[in-house]
């Protein structure tokens, strides 16, 4: 069989790192052409994961690059389609939940070609949140669709998705987290930086960054704990172009801000923390797995599974209710949680499996 896979924004990258490795022991028989659209396309949000994680250079990129939610997704789309139409595929992979994931899907489905939805099942009941319409419509279009959790697969269920498709086979982003440790742990630490002595801070949801309404109360909560434990805060270009926009001053000597890092160093980094602060999605996992308070700021999660079993809290985006959070971790108030069920490292061979194994009815591919 054919498959394309598909990836284009940075959460993508360590998704399909473990699918590829999976695929390799079966490329005698079947063929893995890796799509890259471009939606990330600086280095450090896209090939320094490919390197990192020894992903091959993509056979196909789209080049999309950025733009607004309609013109980003079109671009993929059409791009996308000519690329099933040259190679026509068995199979699109899709991972994730970005707009990527959702042009490809639907283009796919257009042409008759069936669609794996990896990380399928998310939901955060957020329609305002660009990521939940993704998550839902992609999962409305896919034919196999294989879930992280137990509470993923009951969604689709509620949802009217028929039991024989969905697959509940644990965390392809902790496979490559298990994978990598290892190489991660031997990496230095910024300097300064102390193990258990210093707090990991992302932000780039546009609900947080890209009004000043939002974005200047959390610079200031975060520049005030900075007092303290440092914060190392590695920066999306999105929050860096709007804290220059909006003439915030981040300047305060605890809150070291720095590049986007690589896979490898932020992991180190998060890995030795002593808690983290984020509004992402993919961090509330990794936090659950490496034992690490994580304190989200927003009002809402697609993966509850992370507060439930994990050592996620949500603090929305009240600077009391973070600062309240922030001292209950450093009081030991923070639970340790458990590792959830399949986040084992070996999800890649589960759906690669599926995927070789899995018999289907014809479909009338317009390929
Ligand atoms: C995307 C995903 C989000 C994910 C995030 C991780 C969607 C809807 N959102 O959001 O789910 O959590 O990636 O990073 O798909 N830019 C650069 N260089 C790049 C890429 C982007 O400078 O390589 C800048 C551009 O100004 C761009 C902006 O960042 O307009 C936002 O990029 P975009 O891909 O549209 O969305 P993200 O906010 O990165």
């Amino acid at each position: 069989m054919k498959f394309l896979l598909v990836a284009g924004a940075r959460p993508n990258f360590m998704k399909i790192a473990p699918i590829l490795d999976a695929f390799r022991p079966h490329l005698d028989l079947h063929q893995v052409i890796l799509v890259h659209t471009g939606q990330h396309y600086d280095g450090r949000m896209s090939a320094d994961f490919f390197r990192d994680l020894g992903i091959p250079e993509p056979d196909i990129n789209l080049g999309v690059g950025s733009g607004s939610h309609a013109e980003q997704t079109a671009k993929v789309m059409v791009a996308f389609e000519k690329v099933c139409l040259e190679h026509r595929p068995d199979w699109v992979i899709v991972v994730g939940d970005v707009n990527s994931t959702l042009a490809c899907a639907i283009t796919a489905k257009k042409l008759g070609v069936r669609v794996a939805h990896i990380e399928a099942g998310l939901r955060s009941r957020d329609m305002s949140m660009p990521e939940e319409i993704n998550r839902v419509c992609t999962d409305a279009v896919s034919d196999l669709l294989f879930t992280t959790d137990r509470l993923a697969s009951e969604n689709l269920r509620c949802e009217g998705v028929a039991k024989d498709s969905i697959r509940f086979v644990g965390n392809v982003m902790i496979d490559t987290l298990y994978a990598q440790l290892p190489r991660a742990r031997a990496l230095p630490l910024p300097d300064g930086c102390r193990p258990g002595e210093y707090v990991v801070m992302t932000l780039h949801r546009p609900s947080n960054v890209d009004s000043l309404a939002t974005l200047a109360p959390l610079i200031g909560v975060i520049s005030e704990l900075a007092n303290r434990l440092p914060v190392v805060f590695p920066i999306h270009p999105r929050t860096r172009r709007n804290i220059d926009e909006f003439g915030l001053r981040v300047d305060h000597p605890g809150l070291r801000l720095c590049e986007p890092l690589g896979y490898l160093s932020f992991l180190a980094l998060v890995a030795q923390s002593r808690m983290v602060l984020t509004d992402s999605g993919g961090i509330q996992e990794e936090t659950t797995v490496l034992g690490v308070p994580c304190l989200t700021m927003r009002s809402n999660t697609e993966r509850p599974i992370t507060c439930e079993a994990g050592t996620n809290v949500l603090v929305g985006i009240d600077p009391a209710r973070i600062r309240a959070a922030f001292e209950d971790v450093l009081v030991g108030k923070a639970g340790k949680g458990v590792i959830p069920e399949l986040w084992d490292g070996h999800a890649a061979e589960r759906i690669i499996d599926e995927l070789l194994t899995t018999k289907f009815s014809e479909t009338h591919s317009l390929c």
